[in-house]
């Protein structure tokens, strides 16, 4: 396995991450469902193979992710680090059962404790913004957490750079724990956050966790423009698709993803993370997984080194247009 430094900390993380969205019996969402005794397999394989670090949220199957995670990490548990979410609807008559208000991060660590059955949390993050609570009642609740030894690190997920910037400001301003790393979506077919959140996250010593970076497994090759869908596949399961890419454009990566496969006696896969983790500014690339079959195949991407030419070509394919003001502040860098 590789280990990097979650962010500016001197906490060593897995490069490999194993998501929990998929550990639920009854399902959640496209991610579709595993039962039980294939969630052990795929912890316990991956404790095996070194992996050290697992995330879920408080969302995911409304609890039961983080219990059953809780449950097949057994006597692990706590040697192992753990990072969960709060911001999202837990209950939907309640208007206080949601977001980063006071009062529901303090009901809501309890309860992501007691189902983990754990007494502290890794690193708790906040799931996305909150546009009802002011930004000043959440730091300051999660710097409480960190004192109260509830919490040991404090993280974001599917923030804009501004509001990233503004919270780590604040944090310094006011002597309160900081965010060590941003939870966000990269893969091959999404990198929009090279542009503004990546530059804001390098500046301020955040590492960045890359979520669903196959894409969904759209990027493990198993869709192509000549088959149907898979049946029991997560793309199968959404009424539209979730992420957003040129339909075009993935097939003609998957092509290259195929070709470099073959170069490298690997699959897809393992060639789209072994470029997700090769960047320096992720610190750990969070994959889901739906069997311990699909686990293989993926942890495997530690042991494919791609050369620097294959790389950059991936780097090119995928090169995404820039927006302004990127264009011209690198037209004019220089002056
Ligand atoms: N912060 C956020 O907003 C956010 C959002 C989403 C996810 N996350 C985190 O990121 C984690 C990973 O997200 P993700 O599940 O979307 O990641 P992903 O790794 O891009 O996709 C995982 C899915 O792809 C398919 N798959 C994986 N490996 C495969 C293989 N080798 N061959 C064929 N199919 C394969 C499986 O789905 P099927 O078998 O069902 O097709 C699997 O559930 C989540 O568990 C969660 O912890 C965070």
């Amino acid at each position: 396995m590789i280990y990097k430094n979650l962010g500016n900390t001197g906490l060593k993380v897995s490069a490999i991450c194993l998501g929990a969205m998929t550990f639920t019996e009854k399902g959640w969402r496209s991610a579709g469902s595993m039962p039980f005794s294939e969630i052990q397999k795929v912890v316990n394989y991956a404790l095996d193979s070194g992996i050290n670090f697992f995330d879920t949220a408080d969302i995911y199957a409304y609890g039961e992710s983080e219990e059953l995670l809780g449950k097949a990490l057994g006597a692990e548990k706590n040697k192992v680090i753990i990072a969960t979410k709060v911001r999202g609807v837990m209950d939907e008559n309640d208007p206080n059962s949601r977001g980063l208000s006071r009062h529901h991060i303090l009901n809501s660590i309890d309860n992501s404790l007691k189902r983990l059955g754990r007494d502290y949390i890794d690193l708790y993050q906040v799931h996305w913004w909150d546009n009802h609570t002011p930004i000043e009642e959440t730091i300051e609740t999660l710097n409480d957490l960190v004192r109260q030894g509830k919490v040991r690190y404090i993280g974001i997920s599917d923030f804009a750079a501004w509001q990233i910037v503004k919270s780590v400001m604040l944090q310094e301003m006011k002597g309160f724990s900081k965010f060590v790393s941003a939870q966000m979506y990269y893969s091959l077919l999404g990198r929009d956050i090279e542009f503004e959140v990546v530059p804001a996250c390098e500046d301020l010593g955040l590492g960045i966790l890359a979520w669903s970076p196959l894409a969904g497994g759209f990027l493990t090759g198993k869709y192509s423009r000549e088959k149907a869908i898979p049946e029991d596949s997560r793309y199968s399961r959404m009424e539209r698709p979730f992420l957003r890419f040129d339909m075009e454009k993935a097939y003609f990566v998957v092509d290259e993803l195929k070709k470099l496969a073959e170069k490298y006696d690997a699959t897809p896969a393992q060639i789209t993370l072994s470029w997700v983790i090769s960047k320096p500014f992720v610190s750990s690339a969070i994959i889901g997984v739906r069997s311990l079959e699909q686990l293989k195949d993926n942890i495997g991407a530690v042991d494919v080194k791609l050369k620097e030419e294959d790389l950059n070509y991936l780097d090119e394919i995928t090169q995404p247009e820039k927006p302004y003001p990127q264009w011209f502040l690198e037209m004019f860098a220089d002056l």
